[in-house]
């Protein structure tokens, strides 16, 4: 980890106007003497990958989300990757992702060979739209992954109906929603799978780190060999697997995380809506409705920019707040069929899995458009919202803002 000096520096040689301590971070992990003291135990106890801290966070995590079963991972890709290959998800399957995501999402289903599909979101939420969703089922279709973006959680009564009829299994991607829930049930329980990432800037952290949460005693149990390079036994591998195990040093801190969590979410939730309430007259910002019957796990505190009104790019926009002290998330820039690896079907050799013996179909996402993501990509910025954030610092993040135009 670069030190504070070491910052400095990289902020001197780079040219930036502001020093370290004048700039409001978008994310910052909130670890505390809790967590160093738990891992100095686990590098005292001499035991380091998938022990008793890993049993101990999957069966906290499960008991917190109201699922029966918790297998971590090392990364959330991983936890997709692993999700979908435990449910037998592979060559000449279809599945669903929506258009505005993190990649992650869309790789789990090409490593499994599988082919995604992408349909719109929700213009209101930046969910999944459900309909667009039900429109590009067809007989192949045999998953589909909505994703709580931003900590909003997905239109899970509509997608489940949706799923239920065409016999499809849903694996909610819960990577940015700890916390969230909807309808009074945590999201990662309403779907057949759920998938989780503790990645530095998420609401709750293990540095890198994972987790599929389930009830499903079989999904679990192939989870849990796949993970572990199938193995059965010392000697015996009888699935296909990788290494994604999680390590103890890493659950140790999930431990502690997760009995934060709530905490940290109230307060994270306090910020957002106090930058919205603050923000909600700037003409030239759109704020994202939150439905009544969720609970928002504010992952990101989005907003939406107009560029007309404001007279200038989103780019350019987060080019000057942060010239004023203010750094804000930008993402996702373009609706993800628009990337190279999916336009030139750049995965595997032999374009593989995209023109895979089992999939006869021809896949084209160049021609593809899905409006309300081509809309809302590259506009939508996250202010800075983490527990850390004195009241001084949310009120210089809406004025800064204000001061714009
Ligand atoms: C929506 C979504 N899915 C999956 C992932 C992948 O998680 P990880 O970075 O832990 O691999 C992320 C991480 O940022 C994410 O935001």
């Amino acid at each position: 980890m670069m030190g504070y000096l070491g910052q400095l520096i990289v902020c001197y040689l780079k040219g930036d106007e502001k020093r370290m301590e004048d700039y409001i971070k978008v994310a910052e992990p909130c670890v505390g003497e809790e967590e160093i003291s738990a891992v100095v135990q686990v590098l005292r106890s001499g035991y380091y990958v998938q022990g008793p801290k890993v049993r101990e966070f999957e069966e906290k995590f499960a008991s917190y989300i109201g699922t029966t079963y918790a297998v971590a991972t090392n990364s959330g890709t991983a936890a997709l990757h692993v999700a979908l290959a435990a449910a037998g998800i592979g060559p000449g399957d279809e599945v669903i992702v929506p258009a505005l995501t993190f990649f992650a999402t869309v790789e789990s289903v090409i490593h499994n060979n599988a082919i995604p599909i992408f349909a719109d979101i929700d213009p209101e939420t930046y969910c999944l739209d459900p309909e667009d969703m039900e429109r590009t089922i067809s007989e192949r279709t045999t998953a589909v992954i909505p994703v709580h973006l931003y900590g909003h959680p997905a239109e899970m009564d509509q997608i489940m109906e949706i799923a239920e009829e065409h016999k499809l299994l849903v694996i909610e991607d819960a990577a940015q929603a700890h916390g969230a829930e909807y309808k009074g049930r945590k999201v990662g329980s309403i779907g057949h799978i759920g998938c989780w990432s503790f990645y530095a800037t998420k609401n709750m952290t293990t540095g890198e780190g994972g987790m599929i949460t389930t009830d499903d005693p079989d999904i679990a149990k192939r989870a849990m060999l796949i993970r572990n390079h199938g193995m059965t036994s010392r000697d015996e591998h009888s699935i296909l697997g990788y290494n994604y195990r999680m390590n103890e040093i890493a659950a140790a801190i999930g431990i502690v995380q997760l009995s934060r969590l709530d905490k940290l979410n109230e307060v994270r939730t306090k910020n957002s809506l106090y930058l919205l309430e603050g923000l909600k007259d700037v003409e030239w910002l759109e704020i994202a409705r939150i439905k009544p019957y969720v609970k928002h796990a504010f992952f990101w505190c989005p907003v939406k920019v107009n560029e007309e009104a404001l007279g200038m790019t989103t780019r350019e926009l987060v080019i000057e707040l942060k010239r004023r002290g203010v750094e804000v998330r930008h993402r996702y820039v373009t609706p993800l069929y628009k990337q190279p690896v999916l336009i030139n079907k750049n995965a595997y050799p032999r374009n593989c899995p995209f023109n895979c013996p089992f999939y006869n179909m021809r896949v084209d996402y160049s021609n593809l458009n899905c409006p309300n993501a081509e809309a809302i990509a590259g506009k939508i910025i996250g202010l800075p919202n983490h527990p850390k954030l004195s009241r001084k610092e949310l009120d210089m993040v809406i004025s800064t803002l204000k001061s714009i135009k």
